[in-house]
């Protein structure tokens, strides 16, 4: 009888529906699971969004100064830099995983995101030099030279989100940094 074999597979499904409407019903009440903010290009993307409110609106618009980007000597010296001073959060590869990061929270951005590729230079100096307050993300101005953390800035885009950000830069050196204080 075609008619009854019809009426069980249009009975499973009405179940398998119902089930899994259920199933949904008990996930959504249960908390969210805790997931560390870099584990998804979505929270990274609200990390750096986030990050960018803690940027004054006058370094948006910095670029990497000329005088830095042909700066042979502070180019060879960004990676090395960057393995003493910054890998052990950032990781090797740059994606977040160094081993003194992994416990933070909000945890070491992930530079091989699209969300941080995409975002302006001049924040990246600006949380550089000045940190970000309330987190592991510590000020290095004055540890590192102004040069230092421009070729860093520029080493982390060109070898971790494949930008070059100095391509852009033209024209005079920007004014110098226009803060002397530390992050908000
Ligand atoms: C102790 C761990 C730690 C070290 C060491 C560290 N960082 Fe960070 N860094 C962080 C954390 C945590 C954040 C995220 C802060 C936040 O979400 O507010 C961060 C954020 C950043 C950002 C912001 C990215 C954006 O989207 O605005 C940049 C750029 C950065 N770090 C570069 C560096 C560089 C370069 C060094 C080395 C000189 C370094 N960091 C060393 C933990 C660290």
């Amino acid at each position: 009888m075609h008619s009854r074999r019809w009426r069980l597979w249009i009975f499973a499904g009405v179940t398998a529906v119902v089930a899994a409407a259920a199933y949904a019903g008990v996930a959504g009440r249960r908390p969210p699971p805790s997931i560390p903010e870099t584990a998804s290009p979505r929270a990274t993307a609200a990390q750096v969004a986030r990050l960018l409110e803690k940027v004054p609106e006058s370094y948006l618009q910095m670029q990497v100064p000329p005088a830095v980007a042909s700066d042979r000597t502070a180019e060879r010296r960004a990676p090395a830099q960057y393995r003493l001073y910054c890998a052990s959060c950032h990781g090797e590869r740059g994606d977040g995983t160094g081993a003194g990061g992994v416990a933070l929270n909000p945890r070491p951005v992930d530079f091989t995101d699209p969300a941080f590729r995409d975002s302006p230079p001049g924040a990246a100096y600006y949380i550089i030099a000045h940190g970000s307050q309330g987190t592991g993300m510590a000020p290095w101005r004055g540890a590192l030279s102004d040069t230092d953390i421009w070729a860093l800035v520029r080493y982390i885009y060109r070898e971790f989100a494949g930008r070059d950000v100095a391509a852009a830069a033209a024209g005079p050196d920007p004014a110098p940094d226009p803060e002397g204080v530390t992050a908000r």
